[in-house]
């Protein structure tokens, strides 16, 4: 971000961030409630902090984790050790302040002021035998790949098991494009390049902007699809990436990348994300309300209707369900299947879609289960009788 901006970017929360922290703020209560036992500790840093409020009052990343770990102490059900790094002075004043009201709390807020790599081994040494998320959130790029890749498969053990580490992380598009651009002119520095390759763990990228030949539409896609297929492969986590729009019909300004080694993470991650969606599509069709010069609504126009989703989800996702029945002829979990299971609703449509599947495929003949009762992840198809 240039300071010239800094005071617009933190004047209130644009339309890429209220998915960014929908997806965020639904996601990390559901996380501490799957890792952190009753009265246990989960640690959490933000490594790319901000300020953590916005001048409107709403909350930035910080604030909301901030959020989180006021109301699980406050329930007694967990302790969350929260660490917010932020490098620029300004913004770590404004964030020394917020902190400072939630640790009056009894929240465990820790603040630093520098840069993100310089803190990591020290959160790393505090999640000894914790869970850890991690979520990074520069504005252009991040860590570099192998520093990323080391950090998520360190085993950090506690007595009898290995402690789960998951991340969200923001991978730039606009960075991809620009530094794709770079490498492809003549005139493009190979500095840029260089620095790139360390965001990506190799020069693989440079394969897509060859100067030799033409460019390819949607390359951008190819290449945030790699990067997540590579850090899958490194880490062996499930890794899910979501991306993120400032209108509808623009490119992506960055990917959420998720990362998980649980079902249940994938799972929780999956509604998260297709809640986050919701809120994104109501705060763009407040703000055209808003805007009086609006002659019509973009979002009014292009707003997949969510009930016709859901409506055409359902069918599909019990195809998908018959499909595994039919492959293991024995019953399955839900949970044990989610990406199969979603198909390409995955993050597109929420939790409850899965059971109203199960019901349609029990009233097709096609399972013995109702899909009545229970926890929906935890929903058993079992093959017809
Ligand atoms: C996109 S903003 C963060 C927004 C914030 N996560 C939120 O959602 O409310 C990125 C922030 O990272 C800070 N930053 C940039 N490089 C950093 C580094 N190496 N270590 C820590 N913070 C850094 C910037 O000053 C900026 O405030």
């Amino acid at each position: 971000m240039a300071t010239g901006t800094d005071r617009d970017y933190w004047a209130s929360q644009a339309l890429p961030s209220v998915l960014k922290h929908k997806l965020l703020g639904q996601y990390i209560p559901r996380f501490g409630g799957m890792t952190g036992s009753r009265g246990g500790k989960v640690v959490y840093l933000d490594g790319y902090a901000g300020e953590g409020r916005y001048e409107s009052g709403d909350a930035g990343s910080a604030e909301l984790a901030m959020q989180v770990a006021a109301h699980h102490l406050e329930k007694n059900a967990l302790l969350w050790n929260c660490f917010f790094v932020e490098q620029k002075p300004d913004s770590v004043a404004r964030l020394e302040q917020v902190a400072a009201d939630y640790r009056a709390k009894g929240v465990d807020a820790r603040v630093h002021h520098g840069d993100v790599d310089g803190v990591l081994d020290e959160v790393l040494r505090a999640a000894g035998g914790l869970p850890l998320f991690l979520f990074l959130d520069p504005c252009g790029l991040g860590l570099p790949f192998d520093r990323i890749v080391e950090t998520l498969n360190q085993r950090r053990s506690a007595p009898g098991r290995w402690q789960p580490t998951e991340f969200l992380m923001n991978f730039s598009m606009d960075a991809v494009r620009r530094l794709g651009g770079n490498a492809r002119s003549v005139r493009g520095l190979e500095r840029s390049s260089e620095t790139f390759d360390k965001a990506c763990g190799g020069p693989w990228w440079r394969e897509h902007f060859r100067p030799d030949q033409p460019a390819v539409a949607n390359v951008d896609e190819v290449v945030a699809a790699q990067y997540a297929q590579r850090l899958r492969e490194k880490t062996g986590m499930f890794v899910h990436s979501v991306p993120v729009i400032r209108k509808p019909g623009q490119k992506a300004v960055y990917h959420l990348v998720f990362g998980t080694r649980s079902e249940h993470g994938l799972w929780f991650f999956g509604d998260a994300a297709a809640r986050a969606r919701d809120a994104w599509w109501e705060k763009l069709e407040i703000k055209e309300e808003r805007e009086e010069d609006a002659l019509f609504s973009v979002a009014s126009v292009v707003r997949p209707d969510p009930q016709e989703v859901t409506d055409a989800a359902v069918p599909a996702m019990a195809d998908n369900m018959a499909r595994i029945l039919d492959r293991q002829k024995r019953p399955f979990k839900l949970l044990n299947h989610t990406l199969e299971v979603f198909g390409d609703y995955f993050g597109q449509v929420t939790e409850p879609a899965a059971r109203k599947a199960v019901k349609l495929l029990h009233s097709n003949g096609l399972t013995a289960s109702t899909g009545v009762g229970g926890r929906t992840h935890e929903l058993i198809v079992e093959p017809p009788r």
